[in-house]
């Protein structure tokens, strides 16, 4: 496993729930195997790796909620303990060693959340009221797989400026291209920033107007935005999140949330979340480094960065080394002129 002390105590998303069920699936991270299931009781996560011969467990199947390890049959029940192999009577006593190791795991938001740390509390997690609220209709789009590091994906949903230019015609309009002055806080256990007013369309249906994009800073690999269209109320949010495989291998999963439309067939969201994310993904594999500079000499700001000048600083300040260049030494202060407050809201 990659140790970053951050992200190992984190509750990483690592599927969408749909895709965990009375099949194993194998997902990657953090450059640790893991294997997903689901039994009566619910969802579980455990390291992909039997303690005989260190086969995948996520080869076996599920019979009578226990995980079945394809090589030779031991099964493991839900708390990874082995409770059967086959190649010795019932009577014998089975090793204690003979066990798996089990991680935190939940479902919340149609995702599957994993602590590697197991010790999270479902509280830790991040709010997203939209997707329990009956004024809402929300869908997750496809999974997009990245080759970029986890933290240059979530600056790229934190990034204001570039709707303009890398979503022209599809999100922004490039005769559009300037950011009004706002600021970014901290409230409570996030960065928030203030309504942004962008020409924008909020879905690529073609209706332009001036929303009012809110962006928060929930965790190191989850962000969420609100865009607000004032004329007629309309509201679309979006939970994004990312599953860390490896250093520069990320799958981006993100929930869209709408107010209005909710007669649109859902695939056209589905669709549209996809096209966007394909605008971003060629930006955001070639940027070098690769890795997110956390020194913030290291690149160039503007007030308009504001919101991932915030994640940067985050991140370095919570000691975050995944996906991140921390070469240079993280400067306490921000030299734009233009710093960002962590005050309460
Ligand atoms: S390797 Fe799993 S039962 Fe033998
Ligand atoms: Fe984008």
């Amino acid at each position: 496993m990659i140790q970053d002390k951050v992200l190992t105590h984190d509750w990483l998303a690592a599927a969408y729930a749909e895709s965990v069920t009375y099949k194993p699936i194998q997902v990657m991270l953090l450059g640790e195997r893991i294997v997903l299931f689901r039994t009566k009781e619910g969802v579980h996560a455990f390291k992909d790796l039997c303690i005989h011969r260190g086969a995948a467990l996520s080869g076996g199947k599920v019979v009578n909620d226990c995980l079945v390890c394809p090589y030779h049959g031991w099964e493991y029940n839900a708390d990874g303990k082995c409770v059967k192999i086959p190649q010795q009577p019932p009577e014998r006593v089975i090793p204690p060693k003979a066990k798996t190791v089990k991680y935190g795991c939940i479902e919340k938001y149609g995702i599957i959340w994993v602590d590697l740390s197991n010790s999270l509390k479902e509280t830790d997690l991040p709010d997203y009221g939209e997707f329990s609220d009956s004024d809402f209709k929300t869908v997750g789009a496809p999974p997009y797989v990245m080759h970029a590091a986890a933290p240059r994906v979530v600056e790229n949903f934190l990034d204001v400026s570039h709707l303009a230019f890398v979503h022209d015609g599809s999100l922004g309009d490039h005769n559009y291209p300037l950011i009004p002055n706002y600021r970014v806080y901290w409230k409570g256990n996030r960065y928030v920033s203030d309504e942004i007013p962008v020409y924008a369309d909020a879905d690529a249906t073609g209706n332009y107007a001036t929303l009012y994009y809110t962006y928060e800073i929930l965790r190191p690999t989850t962000a969420r935005l609100k865009k607000v269209n004032r004329e007629n109320g309309e509201i679309l949010s979006m939970l994004f999140t990312v599953v860390p495989h490896h250093e520069r291998k990320t799958t981006v999963l993100a929930l869209v949330s709408r107010n209005y439309n909710l007669d649109q067939s859902d695939e056209y969201y589905k669709d549209f979340q996809n096209i966007i994310i394909m605008e971003d993904a060629p930006v955001v594999e070639n940027q070098r480094p690769e890795e997110l500079p956390l020194d913030l000499q290291a690149e160039l700001h503007l007030p308009a960065d504001r919101v991932s000048i915030a994640y940067r600083k985050w991140l370095g300040e919570l000691g975050i080394t995944f996906g991140s260049d921390v070469s240079g030494k993280v400067k306490k202060n921000v030299t734009t002129g233009e710093s960002v407050t962590r005050t309460e809201a």
